[in-house]
């Protein structure tokens, strides 16, 4: 019998058809679903099954709901027209296959037409629990439940339009390096609130517990119990205020987590995010964590021009 790991499959950092394809400046892509390895399915089926109990003690009733509407493949990795066959008719979100990292504003972007990049590469089978980029695992099995909610999918497209208003505004600003400083500050606090809601946020439950309803959370086998039960991570009401000026980093389990009480609640935040932002309440956020890199940055600065 053949071993596991013979095949090249699409192994996150090992897969050639990545490669390639990055090589010939494709970003976005189709998913070449013959390509997987039976490694690969092997690391989805067992990601699938470890999650499977955690998610239904610890994540919100959404998910739970989108996970039996997604009619999500437990054995295989899902292809992503299947899934976008029962997505799409929830909400209009469809998951759009990408060769890698996708520039901020073109996420965000994509976010506003209803299209969620989708990474295809899947972390190896002997690896499961630390991967410091996404995965199909990360972005199918964590994201893409919460696009089947209505309100929550409102959010996300409403997220796009603030990185619209965000160019807009610097558009306006003559002195190149002023630009430059006011920008990195707006999608740094972009970042923060990202990061603190769609990535790690809570939200209450009906029953008055904490659920997880943030992806990076609903992805990770050990932070989403850390999440909800360990005594030393700080849960607040979240504060946008505060939010946007809070740094984070991404190589532990985080220590500080915030909740929201409902998507409609999620939604006017980001609205509130938006007004901050044309009152040049986000000019000068704190300056530390996360970095803005020199893409993201260009990504903006072209939308602008
Ligand atoms: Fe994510």
């Amino acid at each position: 019998m053949a071993s596991l790991t013979s095949a090249p499959g699409l192994t996150t950092n090992e897969a050639p058809f990545i490669e390639q394809v990055r090589h010939e400046g494709q970003l976005y892509i189709h998913q070449p679903y013959e390509l997987y390895s039976e490694e690969n399915h092997e690391a989805w089926r067992r990601l699938y099954s470890r999650m499977k109990p955690r998610w239904e003690r610890y994540a919100n009733e959404h998910f739970l709901r989108g996970i039996d509407s997604l009619c999500l493949e437990a054995e295989r990795v899902p292809r992503l027209e299947d899934v976008n066959r029962f997505l799409d008719p929830l909400t209009g979100f469809k998951a759009k296959a990408v060769s890698g990292y996708v520039p901020s504003f073109l996420f965000f972007d994509c976010l506003r037409n209803r299209e969620f990049p989708t990474t295809i590469t899947i972390r190896r089978s002997d690896r499961l629990d630390y991967l410091p980029e996404p995965d199909i695992f990360h972005d199918i099995a964590g994201h893409v439940p919460m696009h089947t909610d209505k309100a929550f999918a409102d959010t996300l497209v409403r997220f796009g339009e603030c990185a619209h208003t965000a160019a807009e505004i610097v558009s306006a600003i003559p002195d190149e390096p002023e630009r430059l400083v006011r920008l990195t500050s707006i999608m740094k606090a972009m970042a923060r609130f990202f990061w603190f809601t769609v990535e790690f946020g809570l939200m209450r439950s009906r029953e008055g517990g904490l659920r997880v309803y943030g992806s990076g959370l609903l992805s990770s086998y050990g932070e989403i119990a850390h999440a909800i039960e360990s005594p030393e991570v700080q849960r607040h009401p979240i504060q946008l205020e505060w939010v946007v000026n809070q740094a984070f980093e991404i190589d532990h389990y985080q220590p500080l987590l915030f909740i929201v009480d409902s998507f409609d609640h999620l939604f006017y935040l980001v609205g509130r995010l938006e007004d901050m932002m044309k009152k040049g309440k986000l000019n000068n956020v704190a300056p530390c964590e996360p970095s803005v890199n020199e893409t993201d940055l260009r990504s903006f600065l072209r939308a602008a021009a």
